[in-house]
């Protein structure tokens, strides 16, 4: 545990139901008072976070860098085979000797081990900006930005349809945290792990699993997906092979409820996971959904380092 209330966010099963709306709340709050409201003198003002990029990004980096200016803070970019680590100093060293400099850590690592060790070791806020296993901070954004669209998330439908990754374990976590129906379409041989299902289902959450993308999409307020090959995956000709009838395309978005929202966490591949016609089509709202990350971080950052509501 931390000193002086603060937090790591390192994934919605380790943050209650109650504390993910503070961060939301805190999201709306910032995203109404918006940019350069704080520069140079808000809520993390002389606050240093650092950013640890073990894989590439385009949304995730921006949004924590551009976040943490807007709330008055710096960061620093840091890769890690420019950084020590690359040379085989632990992530516990990296972490004990960071917490000395820095007042939190975003890292993007595949190895999810290596997250939870940094977050031990470290006495500063650790927050999980992506692992092979979750990416939270990705679905407080879409969280955000379905409530934002279609009021609150609890009691509505969300289906996924496609493969098996970290963003659909987040969504597994949301839905016990914010109380949505999960209809989840992949194809067997890619199913979610049953006991990252048990977690939710424990946890009271609806999950409903099966084979078919027109069964998941029934009756869905949402309909979402992502890249059918994630960082570090291998098989990529299989995995097109697998999921092609995974396809969200218009004839599958006619199946989900009329006024159903499609969302994406980005990058995406056009007329492989969806088509062109649905992702740039009128019930798309993926750059919004991409915008939402700036706030939903800045709600995080500022719960993390105590300072939500300053
Ligand atoms: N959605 C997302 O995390 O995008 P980046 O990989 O660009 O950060
Ligand atoms: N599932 C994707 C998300 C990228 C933001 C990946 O892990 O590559």
């Amino acid at each position: 545990t931390l000193a002086d209330g603060k937090r790591h966010f390192l994934d919605l099963t380790e943050v209650s139901g109650a504390d993910l709306r503070i961060v939301l709340d805190e999201a709306a709050r910032l995203k109404r008072v918006r940019r350069g409201a704080f520069r140079g003198e808000g809520p993390l003002a002389g606050k240093v976070l650092a950013m640890i990029f073990e894989r590439p990004s385009t949304r995730t980096r921006v949004s924590f860098d551009v976040g943490m200016r807007e709330l008055g803070g710096e960061t620093l970019m840091l890769t890690g085979d420019e950084m020590q680590l690359g040379r085989g100093e632990t992530i516990a060293d990296t972490a004990r000797v960071l917490s000395r400099f820095v007042d939190a850590i975003m890292i993007r690592i595949l190895d999810h081990s290596a997250l939870l060790e940094l977050a031990e070791n470290a006495t500063v806020p650790v927050i999980n900006g992506l692992t092979k296993l979750s990416h939270p901070c990705q679905i407080m954004a879409d969280v955000m930005t379905f409530e934002e669209h279609r009021g609150p998330i609890a009691g509505k439908t969300v289906a996924w349809v496609g493969d098996t990754n970290n963003v659909l374990a987040s969504w597994i976590h949301a839905a016990a945290r914010f109380d949505f129906h999960l209809r989840i379409a992949t194809p067997p041989e890619l199913a979610p792990k049953m006991d990252l299902v048990n977690w939710a289902r424990r946890h009271g959450a609806s999950v409903h699993l099966t084979a078919d993308a027109y069964e998941a999409v029934e009756g869905a307020d949402c309909v979402t997906t992502d890249t059918w090959v994630s960082m570090g995956d291998d098989e990529s000709e299989r995995r097109h092979n697998l999921l092609k009838p995974f396809q969200v395309n218009a004839r599958l978005m006619a199946a989900a409820n009329p006024d159903a929202i499609f969302m994406h966490c980005l990058p995406a591949h056009r007329d492989e996971e969806v088509t062109g016609e649905v992702i740039d089509g009128p019930q798309s709202v993926v750059f919004d959904e991409a915008e939402n990350r700036l706030h939903a971080q800045k709600g995080v950052l500022a719960w993390c380092l105590g300072a939500e509501g300053v």
